[in-house]
């Protein structure tokens, strides 16, 4: 709740948009509770904040997420994974517990993409997907250079990317979607991610005046936005399955009521558990944005701001989750991830699981996002339960 105030919305709802002076004063104050547990805080060239409790030995077993959200973010996405590590870590601490390994908890830079692109930047410059060049020179959606807002805010550290590799990961998250609690279920085992793809299209038309420019000879950049968004929402009902598109994000040029505009653009985010599929969504949307031009006579410039494949987390992980939230007396099922997430990176380098809890209504990235404290309490308990048993499991 302290860390939801920074950023807070009037009426609630959180706006930490990666690397403003929001996102800033909440890594602050959870780096001052990272040294209240005694823990050693290493700050990465993306920003990534690490925090480590040292104690056993070799590798460490490490947890994390995020605290950048949307523009109209709520309060748990991300944020209660980060907090939850540190839970885990004061607990061992209070109560005398001595994991084999290691602890650490990762605070990555903008996961949520929703200012600089690709989501779950920070995590894949950790893990080595991206390199910390490219990085710095992502441009964000106000113009600003993704590097030199680290270094105003203060978190443009010294430690070399790729990081360190952990023994393992695991990630608490919300579901952010309705299926645990329309099941009724308290625990969710995430067997992965879905695959996702974004993309900017900017389509350029012939500014005019709304009065006077007769239908057929319009060159209307808004009429082809339009028909493209149609178009998404189509395939997506085609497909059915885990197919789902969005169109988040509309800028029209010059944005008056009687000028045909210029240019719009807009954003495509599409997804699908299964890369095949994928890859036919992303032809088919080619092939239609080259028909919409011609027809139209409208000009369609697309440029991929995010790609990344399925991902499929570590089975043994998947059944740890599983079975330590029964012996908790916890209702589980397994389920695929909607959303993205630090883990699906994070995966790449070292055995990966994550965790998830209810979400009320399925609603996130919305202000009203919540989840019930007992469902919080459960997954923070299981997180500790598999934290631990990871420490002494070899891979
Ligand atoms: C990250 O929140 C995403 O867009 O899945
Ligand atoms: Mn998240
Ligand atoms: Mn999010």
């Amino acid at each position: 709740m302290s860390l939801g105030e920074v950023g807070g919305l009037p009426g609630g709802g959180c706006n930490r948009l990666a690397l403003t002076d929001a996102d800033r004063d909440g890594r602050d104050l959870v780096v001052s509770w990272m040294r209240d547990l005694d823990m050693e805080v290493n700050i990465d060239a993306v920003g990534n904040v690490i925090g480590t409790w040292h104690v056993g030995s070799g590798a460490a077993v490490m947890t994390g997420s995020h605290i950048d959200t949307v523009r109209t973010g709520g309060l748990y996405d991300g944020n209660y994974g980060v907090l939850a590590g540190l839970a885990v870590v004061e607990t061992c601490q209070r109560h005398g517990i001595t994991p084999a390994r290691p602890l650490s908890v990762g605070i990555f830079t903008d996961e949520e993409g929703a200012r600089f692109a690709p989501d779950m930047l920070g995590s894949l410059v950790y893990a080595g997907g991206m390199s910390v060049e490219d990085a710095h020179d992502v441009i964000g959606i106000d113009g600003a250079r993704l590097g030199d807002e680290l270094k105003r805010i203060g978190y443009l550290g010294p430690t070399p990317c790729p990081g360190a590799v952990p023994h393992a990961f695991v990630e608490l998250h919300i579901e952010q979607g309705p299926l645990l609690e329309v099941n009724s279920v308290r625990i969710g085992a995430v067997t992965g991610v879905q695959g996702i793809s974004w993309q900017h299209v900017t389509i350029d038309g012939q500014s005019n005046h709304a009065g006077t420019t007769p239908m057929h000879l319009r060159k209307d950049p808004a009429f082809a936005a339009a028909s493209l968004t149609v178009f998404l929402r189509q395939l997506a009902q085609r497909f059915g399955g885990n197919q789902v598109c969005t169109v988040g994000k509309i800028d029209v040029h010059p944005n008056l009521t009687n000028v045909v505009p210029s240019r719009v653009s807009l954003t495509l985010d599409v997804r699908n558990t299964d890369e095949n599929l994928l890859k036919k969504a992303e032809r088919e949307i080619e092939e239609f944005c080259s028909r919409l031009a011609d027809e139209e006579h409208v000009t369609i410039t697309r440029r991929s701001l995010a790609r990344f494949e399925p991902v499929v987390f570590d089975d043994r992980i998947v059944s740890m989750v599983e079975e330590l939230a029964k012996d908790r007396g916890n209702s589980v099922q397994r389920m695929p991830s909607g959303a993205g997430h630090d883990a699906q990176m994070l995966s790449r380098m070292c055995p990966t699981g994550m965790i998830f809890v209810p979400s009320h209504k399925g609603l996130s990235h919305n202000v009203n996002e919540h989840t019930d404290r007992d469902d919080l309490v459960a997954g923070a308990n299981l997180l500790l339960d598999v934290m631990l048993k990871l420490a002494e499991t070899t891979f």
